[in-house]
């Protein structure tokens, strides 16, 4: 039988080396031995954004790339989305099972009764400027709310971890709708338990003089599907971050501000925000092919096209292209859809894409539906953000309780100046 080892040769000392292969993966401690002398450091690898680097172990979040693949704890994406609600699959990816009907109703119960905020979470907020962006405000708001509950820093009792991971997912919505709020001058909404997860994160955001907010049902199932497909997607650059800060073992309202701030990013969850500004700077059908052409002389991007794991079309992208039908026949039909649509079939036929195999990723459509939902382009990074917080919990947990978690620390090569003498600055040229 096959051994499942590696055999190594150092072609600098003629030594060879055999290193145990397990699920395809080399230790990287195991290059250590690798060495030139007693006193060299020994080999390491270098891989700038972890290209080929596994950090962790995990159970949470499975995608194959290359077919198209998205499961959570083994369960297809698609069939979530068409069957599922965000609470059941925050329980699943928290849990690792899908709750029965007892497990799912306390679930919700007690996400629904956390989602008030501290009165002075709301002053925190007021002294925002008119034009903060939400997405600074939701990240500086939430790393607020580590003041507020000192005890989240027992990260390792079970039960205040489960206390604090409820809090998060109550509290996000309401903190996300506040910063609109602010940024449009409207005074804050607070929430109605009697609405659903996304009913009521409706209710915060668009709640005018009615006694009763009473949510569209498709618009709130549509952002309800739209949340299953941003709950989790692995170790991303934020669940990166998660992990990592985490791994100081810092309370998980620090953690979690961390993972906003990678995910407002453009090149992640800002991504939404930037094909917007995209199509509407492109602005008509028959510009496309001249942002095409620059696209190619790379002097810019195509936002919402490429993925650093799929290297197939993103199976959340294709549900959510579906969905927009759905939400157009409430909404009315999104002008913008048509360029998007005639950049997505040109890039599918263009020898450019096609060999660097990118396609539409989950935030090409997505900001379509969240303009005709009614959501400023701020906003659509904080739309993200809310369903990612369970992936981030859930990737947050699973790192504290494995047993082979470190504090994450890379090394680096360094290739700066060797010891020198501090020069004064009277003989600096
Ligand atoms: N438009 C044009 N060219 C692109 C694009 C794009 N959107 N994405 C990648 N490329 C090119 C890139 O220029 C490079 O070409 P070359 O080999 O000639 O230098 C090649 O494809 C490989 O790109 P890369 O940047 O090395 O790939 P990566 O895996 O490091 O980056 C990515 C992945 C998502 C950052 C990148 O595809 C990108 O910038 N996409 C646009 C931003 C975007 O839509 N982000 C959302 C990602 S999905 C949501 C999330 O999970 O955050």
């Amino acid at each position: 039988m096959a051994k499942e080892t590696l055999s190594v040769v150092d072609n600098r000392t003629g030594k060879s080396y055999e290193i145990p292969v397990t699920h395809g993966t080399i230790r990287a401690m195991d290059l250590r031995q690798i060495k030139t002398s007693e006193d060299d450091f020994g080999v390491m690898s270098y891989d700038p954004g972890f290209k080929n680097t596994a950090a962790c172990e995990s159970r949470i979040t499975f995608i194959d790339g290359d077919r198209g693949v998205l499961l959570y704890r083994g369960y297809p994406i698609e069939q979530l989305a068409e069957h599922g609600t965000f609470l059941e699959t925050a329980y699943l990816l928290l849990e690792g099972e899908l709750p029965n009907n007892e497990e799912l109703d306390g679930w919700v119960h007690n996400i629904t009764h956390h989602t008030m905020l501290h009165e002075n979470v709301k002053k925190f907020m007021e002294g925002f400027r008119y034009d903060a962006h939400p997405m600074g405000m939701l990240l500086s708001t939430v790393g607020a709310l580590s003041t507020f509950y000192p005890a989240a820093r027992d990260i390792l009792d079970p039960a205040s971890r489960r206390r604090q991971v409820q809090r998060l997912i109550a509290k996000v919505p309401t903190i996300a709708a506040f910063c609109y709020r602010h940024t449009i001058g409207l005074p804050y909404v607070y929430p109605d338990n009697d609405l659903s997860y996304t009913g009521n994160f409706l209710n915060m955001m668009f709640k005018m003089t009615e006694t009763k907010y009473e949510p569209d049902p498709t618009i709130e199932r549509a952002l309800d599907v739209l949340f299953i497909l941003h709950a989790d997607h692995e170790q991303n650059c934020s669940a990166n971050a998660m992990r990592g800060v985490g791994s100081s073992h810092t309370d998980p309202y620090a953690a979690v501000a961390a993972a906003v701030g990678a995910l407002y990013g453009p090149l992640h969850g800002g991504a939404n925000e930037a094909v917007l500004r995209m199509l509407n700077e492109i602005g008509h059908v028959s510009r496309v092919p001249d942002f095409m052409q620059r696209v190619k002389a790379g002097e810019t991007r195509l936002m919402g096209f490429g993925h650093r794991v799929y290297r197939s079309y993103d199976p959340r992208a294709k549900i959510i292209q579906t969905m927009a039908e759905k939400v157009f026949a409430v909404t009315g039909r999104n002008a913008l859809l048509d360029i998007a649509l005639e950049l997505e079939r040109i890039a599918l036929e263009e020898d450019y894409f096609v060999e660097r195999k990118l396609y539409p990723n989950v935030d090409f459509y997505s900001g379509l539906i969240y303009q005709a939902l009614g959501f400023p382009t701020t906003m659509f990074p904080v739309l993200f953000g809310i369903p990612r917080t369970v992936g981030w919990l859930a990737q947050w947990e699973e790192m504290l309780l494995d047993s082979e978690t470190k504090i994450a620390r890379p090394r680096q090569i360094y290739l700066g100046h060797p010891t020198r003498d501090y020069v004064p600055i009277s003989k600096r040229s």
